[in-house]
C-alpha cells in the first residue's frame, strides 16, 4: 500500500520534508516571499515514500497536488508556522529533509490594515531574522539524520561545505539557482556533500534528482547508523 512501510531502500523509516517558500505577511494583502515553487521538495518527498519511507510534507504556499504515497501533508504560509509544523513533528522523524526555501526575514510588525502610499515618501519596513528551523530541529531531535538545502548564486561548493559544517548536517544538496536551473525550472542539478565525501548529480528532471538523492540518503543513514 503506497505511503505505509514498504519494501525499498527506506522502508521502516519515518522522513519528514519541508517544501516550497515561506510568506512573511506586511499586511492583509501583501507579503515578502521567494520563488522557490516547491517542485524539488515535492519530487524528493514522493521519491522518499516509493523508498519505502512513512513521509509528512510540510509544504509552504505552493499550487502543487500532494505526491503520490506521501502519508501526511501539513500546509502552512509563514516561517513561524513551518517551525512549529516541523519541530512538532520532529520527535518521531528519522530523516529530516529541509528542501524548503525558509524566509530569513518577516516584517518586525504585521500591520493589521493596508498600507496606504503617503505622497512620494519612501517606505521603509523594518525587518526581524527568523529562527532556523534546521538549527532548532537538531538541538530537539539529535539523533535524527539532516540534509539541507542550499541555493546559491556563486560560490556553491564553498557556502554549501561551510553550511554542512556550521548547521551540523549529515548531508547537503547544493544548486546553483538561475541559467534556467533552480527555482521555477523543470530541471535541476545538485552537488552533494557530506562529511568527507561529496557526489556531483548533472543536470536532470527534479524527478530523477530526488530519486538519485533519496538512494544516497539511505546508504549514508544505513552507513551511519550501523
Ligand atoms: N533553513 C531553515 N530555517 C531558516 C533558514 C534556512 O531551516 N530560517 C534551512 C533551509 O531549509 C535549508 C538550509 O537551512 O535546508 C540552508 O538554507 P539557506 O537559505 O541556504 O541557508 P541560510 O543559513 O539561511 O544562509 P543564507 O540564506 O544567508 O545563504
Ligand atoms: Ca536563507
Amino acid at each position: 500500500l503506497a505511503g505505509s512501510f514498504g519494501d525499498g531502500a527506506l522502508a521502516g523509516l519515518r522522513v519528514l520534508v519541508s517544501a516550497g517558500p515561506t510568506y512573511e505577511d506586511i499586511d492583509p494583502v501583501r507579503f515578502i516571499g521567494n520563488r522557490s515553487s516547491g517542485r524539488m521538495g515535492f519530487a524528493v518527498a514522493e521519491a522518499a515514500a516509493s523508498a519505502g519511507a512513512q513521509v509528512t510534507l510540510v509544504a509552504g504556499p505552493v499550487s502543487l497536488p500532494s505526491p503520490a504515497g506521501i502519508a501526511r501533508r501539513l500546509d502552512v504560509r509563514s516561517a513561524a508556522q513551518m517551525r512549529e509544523a516541523v519541530l512538532g513533528a520532529a520527535a518521531s522523524a528519522d530523516i529530516y529533509i529541509g528542501a524548503a526555501a525558509v524566509g530569513d526575514y518577516r516584517p518586525a510588525q504585521v500591520a493589521s490594515r493596508k498600507l496606504k502610499k503617503r505622497d512620494g515618501a519612501p517606505l521603509v519596513l523594518d525587518l526581524a531574522e527568523n529562527p532556523d528551523i534546521l538549527k532548532d530541529l537538531a538541538a530537539a531531535s539529535p539523533h535524527a539524520f539532516l540534509v539541507g538545502f542550499a541555493a546559491e548564486t556563486h560560490d556553491v561548493a564553498a557556502y554549501a561545505q561551510d553550511k554542512l559544517a556550521r548547521k551540523g548536517l549529515d548531508m547537503i544538496a547544493a544548486n546553483r539557482v538561475g541559467e534556467g536551473l533552480g527555482f521555477e525550472a523543470d530541471d535541476n542539478a545538485l552537488s552533494l556533500y557530506w562529511p568527507g565525501g561529496g557526489e556531483e548529480l548533472p543536470r536532470a528532471s527534479k524527478r530523477a534528482l530526488a530519486a538519485r538523492l533519496i538512494a544516497r540518503v539511505a546508504e549514508r543513514y544505513r552507513m551511519a547508523r550501523s
